[in-house]
């Protein structure tokens, strides 16, 4: 077992610094040299991408993580293949008995390729005659078999550590979201609209691992970080955009494996009724400050400063100047990439605190409370 994790102290610590690794391996998908050339090949689409193409809508579907890469995915599905994306949780769609149309396609999103609720979900879709998409991490799952095409996201799967829920999780993730940016790279195939925008997405793809690397030097900070927050009652996590996924991540890793509570809340809605006093720590993401989405997010860092919350603001490198946090608000930078991949690099710094607040909190990093290895129940 220590072999296996080399120089880490737990799985978990070990799989978010192999994501650079991770995400080669899933890249292998992308094929060509010159910048002109480059396509995204995913073989287990090829014949399904006019149908998809043509749907009414795209539906995802999954369960947390898999269902928050989903959600960090959507925008550039819709902006690539101008096809409205909806989400669904699985077991909200079941519950529910969601509309599902013949001229949909709905795309199954899970790292196992087991859970229930995503299974329970698939079948209704089947029986309702769309064009059901898989993509997992595991070949020859229920998911992968069920399914009528998909993509196999080689994240970890011939990492063969299967002793922890953590286990894979780290990797698919990250993973995911590289897949789903590939996927609507694909589906939104060679319009000449689109070329510069897709030329940007590729080569983004590619820089992705050594931009990885880079996140993960901040290890040490999120550890001193972790120190400072390690008796907070609460962690909020403010995203917006392609961040509102990212805050709901973090929140997620917090709650199952430091045991804390969190939420990551949309930073529009934060007038609207959160109300984070002295005892909560936020972390707020400001990405893209040309972006009037920016604007709206210092407004909203404002409102946090003004209630004293203890604020962290996570930014792209070099805007920490030219942001008006002020105050004795703490800045992370991360480095930047185009702003459909920055959920990958922006969620690191929140995997490495939860990891450092489940070590010092005294919680077991290798066997995670009330956390199964999949979720096969209902
Ligand atoms: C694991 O870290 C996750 N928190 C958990 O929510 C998981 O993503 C969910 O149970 C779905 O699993 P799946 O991707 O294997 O379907």
């Amino acid at each position: 077992e220590q072999i296996n994790k080399g120089k880490y102290m737990h799985y978990m610590q070990k799989e978010i610094h192999e994501q650079p690794e991770s995400l080669t391996t899933t890249m292998r998908l992308i094929r060509g040299g010159a910048c002109k050339s480059k396509t995204v090949l995913l073989r287990g689409l090829k014949d399904h991408l006019k149908t998809i193409r043509r749907s009414r809508r795209i539906v995802f579907v999954g369960c947390g993580t898999s269902y928050n890469a989903a959600l960090a995915s959507r925008p550039i599905v819709e902006e690539l293949s101008g096809v409205p994306v909806t989400m669904e949780v699985a077991s909200d769609l079941v519950d529910r008995q969601g509309p599902i149309y013949r001229e949909d396609t709905a795309v199954f999103v899970s790292q196992s390729g087991e859970t229930a609720d995503t299974l329970q979900a698939l079948d209704y879709a089947l029986e309702n005659g769309a064009l059901c998409v898989g993509i997992t991490n595991t070949v020859g799952s229920a998911l992968a078999r069920k399914t009528h095409c998909g993509v196999h996201i080689k994240a970890g799967c011939e990492i063969g550590v299967a002793s922890t829920k953590a286990s894979n999780w780290h990797f698919a993730y990250t993973s995911q979201i590289v897949v789903m940016a590939m996927l609507a790279l694909a589906v939104g195939g060679d319009m000449i609209s689109n070329e510069t925008r897709r030329e940007a997405i590729i080569d983004g793809l590619l820089d992705l691992p050594s931009k990885v690397k880079a996140v993960l030097k901040l290890d040490e900070e999120m550890k001193d970080l972790a120190e400072l927050l390690i008796s907070e009652q609460s962690l909020l996590v403010f995203g917006r955009g392609y961040n509102y996924a990212t805050a709901l991540e973090g929140a997620l890793k917090v709650k199952e494996v430091a045991l804390m509570h969190s939420e990551g809340i949309l930073a529009g809605e934060m007038k609207h009724g959160p109300q984070p006093s002295n005892c909560f720590s936020c972390l707020s993401y400001l990405f893209h400050k040309h972006l009037f989405c920016c604007s709206k997010q210092q407004s909203v860092i404002q409102q946090l400063q003004a209630r004293k919350g203890r604020l962290i603001v996570m930014c792209t490198k070099g805007d920490s100047a030219s942001v008006s946090v002020g105050g004795s608000c703490r800045v992370i930078e991360v480095p930047h990439v185009e702003d459909c991949l920055q959920p990958v690099l922006n969620v690191i710094p929140l995997q490495l605190l939860a990891y450092h607040l489940t070590v010092l909190r005294g919680h077991n990093v290798a066997q995670t409370r009330n956390l199964a290895k999949s979720v096969t129940t209902q």
